[in-house]
């Protein structure tokens, strides 16, 4: 007898996303075919999964301890913790009054040109102690929880300076301390040229790359280096040089890219062998190709592009047909995307991208675990892997994207222990 300190029964589907663990995201059609057993059980033993199978065989094959947790799904859906490959969750205060000034018509690069976007979050950022970032931070860390996130990635970038990038990672690491969330950390220096730097912006590459990336190295602050090649923010030149030092330094590669014009991004990421590529808002052919032959995984996120009212889309259908490997995201932050709910984003990734609840609960589980690096352990219910799961108020998972702007999140599984709802 396999023995257990925590049993899942009768989950009406339990969705396993994959049915043996793999760190190959998922392309194409099996996108569509995410690994379901009806009435499943799941057994976990000091917070990784030892059995997986019929609800019907669960006790044959395992034993309860004595003080162990049996959870009864009554014909919910169980899904992996859902897994948010890209968010900006340390800042200072909110900026409600942009998403007002854009209902009055103004675009976020106007609202930017005008001293709000990232700068007005780094002057509040930079005003901040870390003890109030913190606090701000734990927020956002309980309402992913809620909602059903148990793993998120997490980026620095409203600092821009060596003590306030710093300061936001420290921030990080202290809510890893603390909280039940996993946050995997990502530098984001090169979010923005801070003002200071605005008529020489070689000036800040160079301290990005001598100064501010060393030091997060140092104190082995951050997994991932972000940099933000945008038309008017870093240059291709600019951000291949930060990238090749950032990978110097051991950080895996992680763009932003082709968000609000096609800058070539996503041939860059191919090129450089980034763990992902992110927005793509404006990918061309050549960008997909370039992709689509890669390791590189491209994560979508069209809360954004809702959020700003952005006037394309992404052709993420063909994205798929070619073969990339999507995931799927929230961007949470201040500026862009004011959301923790990745079951919003799935909605938006269905009702404006086309995509099926299939390929978007693939791309919040098992292929944002890809784009963090975290594949195997994370993002699918498969025995060996970490016991993040999530009860809903479902019986069918297409029911996630389908009834929108409501936590269907009941039950909240974190390595084992249940962390939201009840036992
Ligand atoms: O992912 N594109 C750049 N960065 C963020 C926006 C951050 C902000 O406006 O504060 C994004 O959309
Ligand atoms: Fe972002």
């Amino acid at each position: 007898m396999i023995t257990a300190d925590l049993l899942i029964i009768h989950a009406g589907e339990l969705v396993c996303i994959s049915d043996t663990a793999s760190d190959k995201p998922k392309r194409g059609s099996d996108l569509s075919e995410p690994h379901i057993i009806p009435d499943g059980a799941v057994a976990a033993e000091g917070g990784r999964i030892v059995w997986i199978g019929k609800a019907s065989e669960v006790h044959s094959h395992v034993e309860l301890k004595r003080g162990g947790d049996e959870i009864d799904a009554r014909g919910s859906v169980v899904t992996p913790g859902l897994v948010d490959a890209h968010t900006h969750p340390v800042f200072a205060a909110p900026r409600q009054m942009e998403f007002a000034m854009r209902a009055s018509g103004k675009t976020y690069q106007q609202i930017a040109a005008e001293g709000g976007g990232i700068a007005n979050s780094v002057a509040r950022t930079r005003a901040a102690s870390e003890d109030e970032l913190y606090a701000n931070a734990v927020k956002v860390a309980d309402r992913m929880l809620d909602y059903g996130t148990t793993t998120s990635e997490a980026k620095s970038g409203y600092g821009l300076s060596l003590a306030d990038e710093l300061k936001m990672l420290r921030v990080v690491r202290r809510v890893n301390d603390s909280h039940a969330i996993d946050w995997i950390p990502t530098a984001l220096p090169a979010h923005d040229i801070p003002s200071e730097y605005k008529s020489r912006p070689d000036e800040y590459v160079a301290l990005v790359c001598n100064e501010i990336l060393p030091a997060i190295a140092r104190e082995k602050l951050a997994r991932f280096n972000d940099v933000f090649f945008e038309t008017g923010v870093f240059n291709r030149k600019q951000s291949f040089k930060i990238q090749s030092e950032a990978r110097q330094l051991g950080f895996g590669l992680k763009f932003h890219v082709d968000e609000l014009s096609d800058v070539g991004g996503a041939q860059l990421a191919a090129e450089m062998n980034a763990v992902s590529a992110d927005h793509l808002v404006y990918i061309s052919e050549s960008g997909i190709s370039a992709l689509a032959q890669s390791n590189t995984v491209a994560v979508m996120l069209p809360g954004t592009a809702y959020f700003l009212d952005l006037p394309r889309k992404p052709p993420v259908c063909k994205m798929i047909d070619a073969g990339v490997a999507i995931a799927l995201a929230t961007d949470c932050n201040p500026g862009s995307n004011m959301t923790e709910s990745l079951q919003m984003a799935m909605n938006q990734a269905c009702v404006l991208y086309k995509m099926t609840p299939a390929e978007a609960l693939v791309a919040a589980t098992h292929n944002a675990a890809c784009a963090i690096g975290r594949a195997g352990a994370i993002g699918s219910l498969t025995v060996g892997g970490q016991c993040d799961a999530v009860i809903w108020d479902a019986s069918d998972y297409r029911e996630l994207p389908y009834h929108y702007g409501v936590n269907l999140a009941t039950t909240v599984v974190k390595k084992g222990r249940v962390v939201r709802g009840k036992v």
